[in-house]
């Protein structure tokens, strides 16, 4: 297969794990004879310096012609006086919106090995955490209108059926191949825009009877994920709501530099992100976990290539490094570890047809 993949290491450590998730998919084309061309997009903080503003015109076009985007991390503390329009977050934000990528899938699981680091008891992670967040990307209050007034400020949240019923038919469709429940969370009790999530959610399930269906409201749904993680199987919620809640579950497992994330629309296009942040602190030194990455570079042969061999492949080599013992210092627990470049190059030793 050719695919043609945009790459946006960013700021921070963008570039250092950026760099190991092209090992990766290198390894992989050469194991399973595919080509890859690559193209580079600037965005967040080093647009800032090169251009002025967190994303070009240009840019956002380049990433556009591509199959797939991966994406290391944006911002930083040098950009944080910028004013909201100018700050590297907002980069991401005209990718998203840009590109229409409207649901976010944020997986959240403990890996067996990994299972001290989670800072949740063992009699509560006893039963497993294995979820996904279904987030809405592109609508409610993260783009509604803003403005200062005289004497206050206003984020207007909406959405409309349209919104809701898109992301709302994957999440069903990820359940049926899961464990088979969704839940979603809003603040029905609240919101007029939860009580349409409701609604509009409720009625879709009627295509959908071999899934079950429950909801929460999200302040209830913010304590049973540390009280009982294993409730949850697949969990759909606003664009905000989600923000606040995969941060959440990413900690439950205790190793937020391994988990991985898509941003996904209708067709095959979709973009690959870690979940933590750029991390300036450790840029550049050759420290950073690269395995959130090099899973994300995964879920983008899965979901925008189908290529469903390869995926596993990359998935189970993680799975072996680890029960080998290779780890980066976030996940040593004192003991051992390797470097970014060490990591990377561990689990493609492991990659094999
Ligand atoms: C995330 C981040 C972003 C968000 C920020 C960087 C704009 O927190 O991807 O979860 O709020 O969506
Ligand atoms: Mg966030």
């Amino acid at each position: 297969m050719d695919m043609r993949i945009a790459l946006i290491p960013g700021d921070g450590i963008g570039p250092d794990i950026v760099r190991e998730g092209v090992k990766i998919l290198n390894k992989t084309a050469d194991l399973y004879g595919h080509r890859i061309e690559y193209v580079e997009v600037d965005a967040g903080g080093i647009s800032i310096d090169k251009y002025g503003i967190p994303l070009t015109e240009d840019n956002l076009e380049k990433a556009k012609s591509a199959d797939a985007v991966l994406l290391g991390a944006v911002g930083g503390p040098k950009w944080d006086g910028m004013p909201g329009d100018k700050r590297p977050e907002k980069g991401l934000l005209g990718l998203r919106s840009g590109m229409g990528l409207f649901c976010n899938l944020r997986p959240a699981r403990i890996y067996p090995e990994l299972s001290s680091a989670s800072p949740l008891k063992d009699s509560i992670i006893a039963n497993g955490v294995d979820l996904i967040v279904f987030r809405e990307l592109t609508g409610g209050i993260y783009f509604g209108k803003k403005e200062r007034t005289s004497d206050g400020a206003y984020d207007v949240m909406s959405y409309t059926e349209g919104e809701i019923v898109r992301i709302a038919r994957k999440a069903f469709e990820a359940a049926r191949l899961r464990r088979g429940r969704v839940t979603l969370v809003d603040k029905a009790n609240v919101l007029e825009t939860s009580r349409l999530w409701r609604e509009t959610v409720k009625k879709l399930s009627a295509d959908y009877p071999d899934v079950e269906l429950d909801f929460m409201y999200v302040d209830n749904a913010s304590m049973q994920l540390v009280r009982d993680p294993s409730h949850f199987d697949v969990l759909l919620t606003e664009n905000m709501f989600g923000d606040i809640l995969s941060d959440e579950a990413s900690q439950i497992t205790g190793s937020i530099g391994m988990l991985p994330s898509a941003s996904l629309r209708d067709d095959s296009f979709g973009m690959y992100e870690p979940i933590h942040g750029s991390a300036p602190d450790i840029a550049g030194k050759n420290i950073a976990n690269p395995i959130a990455t090099i899973l994300s570079c995964a879920m983008m042969l899965r979901y925008s290539f189908s290529l469903e061999d390869e995926a596993r492949c990359i998935e189970d080599a993680v799975a072996a490094s680890l029960s080998d013992g290779i780890r980066t210092s976030d996940i040593a627990a004192g003991g051992n570890y390797i470097g970014t470049a060490e990591c990377g190059d561990e689990i493609a030793r492991r990659m094999q047809r």
